[in-house]
């Protein structure tokens, strides 16, 4: 398959792009590198991918129209995945224009060059945010989500909306995958594995917003990337499925087995809770396995270790 690959330099996305490149797709990697985390890491994430001849590199915004009608009708893919946004929560509050320019108009910036090619297959990298305050455990598809708490979490539901909006309308054949907090080598240095990996090693320390009981579904990179990957495989119509480990860690039970992997205490730096941050995530994947046979393998006992490792080797010397 030729594929379209928006987002494909960033943590997530360079994942997806090696596993497409070993199933011999070819992919357009479509990305601004843009300064949210240092586009080095970014440059790093897929300079060895960039070597096969199967990848060619679109560096542009998916904000801008003509950019992204340009590589789309030029290329004419047999799918798009779109990876491509503005992805932190906190900083959507602070700049929330932002994230509806990146996140709304760069998703129908993408719908609609694709209906304009004639591209009718498109994988959407939505988000449990979408779930906000929902009470009901675990989260599954069919709950209902009027309680977003963030421009980030509403911004993806929008995108949802309007991948909705085009399957109805043109037929296209449209997959919303809700990621549950991704984690793992090539990690974005905002989220918090990540970051007190980084800070407990400089001997800093770690901010914990609320008492660290706040509970999240952990997913390993390598789960997701099985997910989408499935998502090239058949015709959906119009489904939107979660991708989580179904399985909670709490805050402290993060720290802890961080702690354990560096084999060093974490100074903690207690701070009031964040506007914005939900208290607990927990996926319900049965559909995720009903309808792309996915089984998450890696439990954050094993992932985090293996995060820890690589960080030490890959970037503890460069950040
Ligand atoms: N990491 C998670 O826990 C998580 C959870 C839920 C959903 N998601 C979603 O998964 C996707 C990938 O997230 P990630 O964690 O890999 O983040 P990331 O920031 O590492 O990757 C996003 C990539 O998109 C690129 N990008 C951003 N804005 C762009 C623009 N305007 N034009 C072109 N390229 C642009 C970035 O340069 C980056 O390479 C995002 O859509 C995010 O919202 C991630």
């Amino acid at each position: 398959m030729q594929i379209v690959l928006t987002g494909g330099a960033g943590f997530i996305g360079s994942h997806v792009l090696e596993r497409l490149l070993a199933l011999e797709h070819r992919v357009v990697v479509m990305d601004d590198f843009n300064t949210y985390y240092d586009p080095q890491f970014k440059r790093r994430n897929i300079a060895q991918a960039l070597k096969n001849p199967a990848v060619q590199l679109a560096e542009g915004d998916v904000s801008n129209l003509a950019f992204v009608k340009d590589v789309i009708g030029g290329t004419r893919p047999d799918m798009i995945i779109h990876l491509a946004a503005r992805a932190g929560v906190r900083p959507s509050v602070k700049d929330p224009f932002l994230y509806q320019r990146v996140n709304v108009e760069g998703t129908l910036n993408i719908l609609e060059s694709a209906r304009m090619a004639g591209v009718r297959k498109i994988t959407f990298a939505s988000t449990s945010s979408v779930y906000g305050l929902n009470t009901k455990v675990p989260f599954s598809e069919t709950d209902p989500i009027f309680h977003t708490i963030s421009p980030y979490a509403a911004t993806k539901l929008a995108g949802e909306a309007l991948c909705r909006a085009y399957r109805h309308l043109h037929g296209m054949d449209i997959v919303a995958l809700r990621f549950f907090s991704v984690y793992g080598p090539r990690g974005r240095p905002d989220m918090a594995i990540y970051h007190f990996t980084e800070r407990i090693l400089r001997n800093l320390p770690i901010p914990v917003y609320g008492d660290g009981s706040a509970e999240r579904d952990y997913t390993y990179v390598d789960d997701i990337v099985q997910g989408v990957v499935a998502t090239t495989r058949r015709e959906f119509g119009f489904e939107i499925i979660n991708l989580g480990e179904s399985q909670t860690t709490s805050l402290s039970d993060v720290i802890a087995l961080i702690e354990r992997s560096l084999g060093k205490k974490a100074k903690i730096d207690r701070q009031p809770e964040q506007p914005g941050d939900v208290p607990r995530t927990f996926a319900d994947i049965s559909k995720a396995q009903r309808l792309l046979d996915y089984q998450p393998r890696t439990k954050v006992g094993v992932g985090i270790p293996k995060f820890v490792t690589w960080y030490q080797s890959e970037r503890a010397n460069r950040s």
